[in-house]
């Protein structure tokens, strides 16, 4: 079964047709021809369908293959049924193999995946599979504690309940396409008190003042230059070329990472001068990573037992899909990160081996669709 979905209009393509067209073999050719076309769900296993994409075509894959024996999905490949935990982290690295023959190589792989315990023993699964990625080439960018708020009950009268899982972001090179300011926390504004601006985290440098001007380490012509940094910073914060700061003085604060000059540049430039700033990024800072999200339950109702949010694939998708870009799903299930690039202006495809799971997402796909003005074509 094969579904593509179009939106009339025009677009900007951001792929490389040209490479695309040249890639005779493919039968899916004409999804990656069509920019007008939002979405491409394909039917069979990823380990197969995965090589009938042409290479270098999707910016991004964000993905949450089935865990490792929790459950038995329909019509799957056995895919998490392997007998051992060692077997499935190479069926996985095998798939991820076939990703990265269709992935860009400025693209981006982002894996959520579970745990599992063995004779009471937590398996460690998802590191071992980072591990097993790591070694056949992946580099690791981050690793992604995934809050889950509520989580699920819990019998056991002997360990803690478990809610958190993992999402990890993998990159094939050093250089890698990455819109930092697309996932920026909105920038607060600072405020005014007793007539001194003071940052969105309370800081208006008196504090630093009174340390400055009490301190015993620091010479008075170090005293004056870091009074003098202290008022330009507070400017620059007035200004809004900052968001906010913090100030860290020899012999008051530690320099952020470690006091040996050996690994902390500021460790030095505390030596040096006796005081560093550290300003925030005027358009907000960076997410961190740790995301409290709470998961989606409304399809557990209906057919399946494991989707992830889709709030859970919006970073993801702003900071290495591209606009207009194809972001990929090997086991795209009932589509949720589908519906998440479609909500974000990007295209995508969906691989699964349930066709049940298949029709699923293509009516959430085409709710989705509808709800943002396009038509579609369906074969
Ligand atoms: C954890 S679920 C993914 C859920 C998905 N994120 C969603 O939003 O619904 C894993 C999916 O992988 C599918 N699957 C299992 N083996 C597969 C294989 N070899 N190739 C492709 N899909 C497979 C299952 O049918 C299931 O839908």
């Amino acid at each position: 079964m094969t579904v593509v979905r179009s939106r009339m209009g025009s677009r900007v393509e951001a792929v490389d047709l040209q490479r695309q067209a040249q890639d005779q073999t493919s039968p899916h050719r004409g999804f990656f021809d069509d920019t007008q076309r939002e979405y491409l769900l394909v039917h069979g296993q990823a380990e197969k369908v995965l090589y009938d994409l042409p290479v270098n075509s999707v910016d991004c894959c964000v993905t949450s293959p089935p865990y490792w024996s929790k459950r038995r999905y329909e019509s799957s490949s056995g895919l998490g049924n392997e007998a051992t935990w060692q077997e499935y982290v190479s069926s996985l690295v095998s798939i991820f193999k076939g990703v990265r023959h269709v992935l860009k190589p400025g693209g981006s792989l982002w894996i959520n995946i579970g745990d599992t315990y063995l004779n009471k023993n937590l398996c460690g699964i998802p590191w071992r599979v980072a591990f097993g990625l790591q070694d056949d080439g992946w580099i690791l960018r981050n690793s992604i504690v995934w809050d889950k708020i509520k989580g699920n009950p819990c019998n056991s009268k002997d360990k803690l309940r478990n809610v958190h899982e993992h999402v990890f972001h993998f990159v094939q090179q050093n250089k890698y396409f990455y819109d930092v300011d697309a996932i920026r926390n909105a920038p607060k504004k600072p405020r005014y008190r007793n007539g001194r601006i003071v940052s969105p985290t309370g800081v208006s440098g008196s504090k630093y003042e009174q340390q400055i001007s009490q301190s015993k380490s620091l010479s008075s012509e170090e005293k004056s230059a870091a009074l003098a940094a202290l008022r330009e910073t507070l400017r620059k914060l007035e200004r809004g070329e900052i968001q906010d700061f913090r100030m860290v003085i020899r012999g008051q604060q530690r320099s952020t990472h470690s006091d040996s000059t050996e690994f902390s540049g500021r460790a030095g430039e505390l030596r040096a001068r006796g005081y560093c700033i550290l300003p925030y990024h005027k358009n907000g800072t960076k997410p961190g990573d740790v995301w409290h999200i709470i998961p989606e339950d409304q399809w557990r109702k209906d057919s399946h037992y494991a989707p992830f949010p889709i709030e859970l694939c919006e970073t993801p998708i702003k900071a290495t899909c591209p606009e207009n870009g194809i972001l990929l799903d090997p086991f795209v299930g009932t589509g949720s990160s589908l519906v998440a690039a479609l909500n974000l202006g990007r295209r995508g495809i969906g691989i699964d081996t349930s066709k049940e799971y298949l029709t699923e997402a293509g009516h959430r796909l085409h709710r989705t669709s509808s709800s943002i003005g396009s038509q579609d074509k369906l074969f």
